[in-house]
């Protein structure tokens, strides 16, 4: 088995996770020096967030430089340094890599706009206007807006499916596709145990650049929104070959690296981008998972029906909370530690891969963060009427007190940090009955009982309210997510660890009691 099948990955917002030279900035050092925690919590990988070099209008997501450290978050010394030290602890460290688009700063593009006879012209997606001036086609970026950008200089409009400082790379060029693949390489050759592919089911473009058909009232909000419904500028078919090609290189190295994605794409789709199971990508973010209301009914059917149309041999993947949207303890839980609790057991006990988003395991919630504090360009531009990702990105609460521990009292962190007496590690880590202790015991459970690991997900037939499901022949996870007590006909057993620690090793008979938004793992003989 995979350590990346049995194990939990844990991703890492840089900027946000450890100041270590007192800048208010997280880096790369302030993770090697917390790398002792992350062993202790137990997480086999930890997903870095973009650490290479960035003007940073979209926060590390606009790169103007693939094989080489930020400055500000650190050295490619440091960056070996962590690599070496987290393997020392069984922790593999995969990077974000964003294909899509580059920075406008990006030499490549630099040259590219200089003139339309430019060497890397092609590398991107230039086209004429319109005959009566305008953009090429209908399409909008995802961060709202027109797709495309008219360059005065040479007269063709750029496209950009986010920011106009993001202008989208052209992937039906062959020189963009090998320089990816030195690129991937370069990482691999560092020790780097795989990605996670921005966007990656939007890489390749319509050929023809059609304008996209108008959204329908059966579309989804999103589309609504927009108006349009996203066929020529997102999945199309020839992405597959991309990630085709991809795998074969990530399955060339020893041990194999591993490739996930963000597919944010209804089920249907998602599994797709699997392949046949083997040849494209190992696991793929499930978008209707993290969106879905915290109902029983509702997040069994999504497992139901990933589990039911992932090709053979292919692997889920399971979170509640990225850098993106809002954490699971404000957006599922709203803050009650019941439902934080709940959660942490469904995502460390479903069969897949969990990842955490840091501050997941001490049921860290969105921090709002003044307008002007704000760093998100979404934030900016769309405030009031959305606040942007800003308050899932602000500095982890490491202990109580001014800095948090995150940096130096007297320090003003790049982002507001709200340091509370009870979430943080420090108070948490050495309290039994607290979330991170929760967190960090179903981690050990996990790691020692393969059924958990990688054994099947059966729905067990549960009362209303209530999701219970049965891993491997013994092990049966029951959620109760309801504000009322239910009871579960499970068979006897007993409990290796619930929500309420109380009743950890408690057996039970035929009958098993469950409170409000209770959560336990049991085995029955
Ligand atoms: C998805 C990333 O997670 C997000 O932070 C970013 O803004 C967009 N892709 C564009 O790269």
């Amino acid at each position: 088995m995979p350590w990346w099948k049995s194990g939990v990955l844990y991703q890492i917002y840089t900027r946000s996770f450890a100041d270590s030279d007192s800048d208010g900035t997280g880096d790369l050092q302030g993770i090697v020096d917390h790398l002792e925690y992350l062993e202790w919590l137990g997480v086999d990988g930890i997903w870095l967030s973009p650490v290479t070099v960035s003007p940073n209008a979209d926060w590390g997501y606009d790169v103007a430089g693939y094989c080489a450290v930020q400055p500000d978050l650190g050295t490619m010394a440091t960056f070996d340094l962590l690599v070496a030290d987290a393997e020392e602890r069984g922790i593999r460290v995969l990077l974000d890599i964003v294909p899509n688009h580059t920075s406008d700063r990006h030499p490549w593009f630099v040259g590219s706009r200089f003139s339309r006879g430019a060497a890397r012209r092609d590398w991107y997606v230039w086209a004429d206007p319109k005959p009566d001036g305008s953009a090429p086609n209908n399409w909008v970026s995802s961060f709202g807006g027109p797709a495309w950008t008219l360059d005065h200089a040479t007269g063709q409009f750029y496209l950009h499916n986010h920011l106009p400082e993001q202008p989208d790379l052209n992937w039906w060029n062959e020189g963009v596709r090998a320089e990816f693949d030195s690129i991937l390489r370069f990482w691999f050759d560092r020790g780097v145990a795989g990605f996670r592919i921005d966007v990656c089911n939007i890489i390749v473009k319509d050929a023809e650049l059609r304008d996209n058909p108008p959204a329908t009232e059966d579309d989804d909000l999103e589309e609504q929104l927009f108006g349009q419904r996203a066929v020529y500028n997102a999945n199309r078919p020839e992405v597959h070959d991309v990630i085709r090609r991809w795998r074969r290189l990530a399955d060339s190295y020893r041990p194999p690296r591993i490739l996930i994605g963000e597919t944010p794409v209804p089920i249907a789709t998602l599994v797709d981008y699997y392949g046949d199971g083997q040849d494209e990508l190992h696991m793929a973010f499930s978008f209707p998972f993290i969106t879905a209301p915290l109902e029983a009914d509702t997040m069994r059917r999504i497992v139901e029906e990933t589990e039911a149309r992932l090709p053979p041999g292919a692997w889920p993947a399971w979170t509640g909370s990225n850098h993106d949207m809002s954490r699971f303890a404000s957006r599922w839980a709203g803050g009650d530690p019941r439902k934080v609790r709940a959660v942490l057991v469904m995502l460390l006990c479903l069969r897949g891969t969990p990842v955490l988003y840091q501050g997941d395991e001490i049921g860290l919630g969105d921090t709002p963060v003044p307008r002007e504090d704000l760093r998100d360009p979404l934030g900016i531009r769309y405030w009031p009427a959305y606040a942007g990702r800003d308050a899932m990105r602000t500095p982890m609460p490491w202990r109580d007190g001014e800095g948090g521990g995150f940096t130096d009292p007297g320090i003003r962190p790049w982002l507001p940090l709200v340091a509370s007496a009870r979430v943080n590690v420090e108070q948490q880590r050495s309290d039994r009955h607290s979330v991170l202790s929760l967190a960090r015991d179903l981690i050990a459970l996990r790691r020692h009982t393969p059924a958990l690991q990688t054994g099947g997900y059966q729905t067990v037939g549960a009362t209303p309210g209530v999701w219970a499901w049965r891993r491997g022949d013994r092990i049966t996870v029951a959620l109760n997510m309801s504000d009322h007590d239910a009871t579960l006909q499970a068979g006897s057993g007993y409990i290796h660890i619930g929500t309420d620690r109380g009743r950890d090793g408690e057996s039970f008979g035929d009958t098993l009691m469950l409170g409000p938004w209770e959560g336990v793992v049991t085995e029955s003989p």
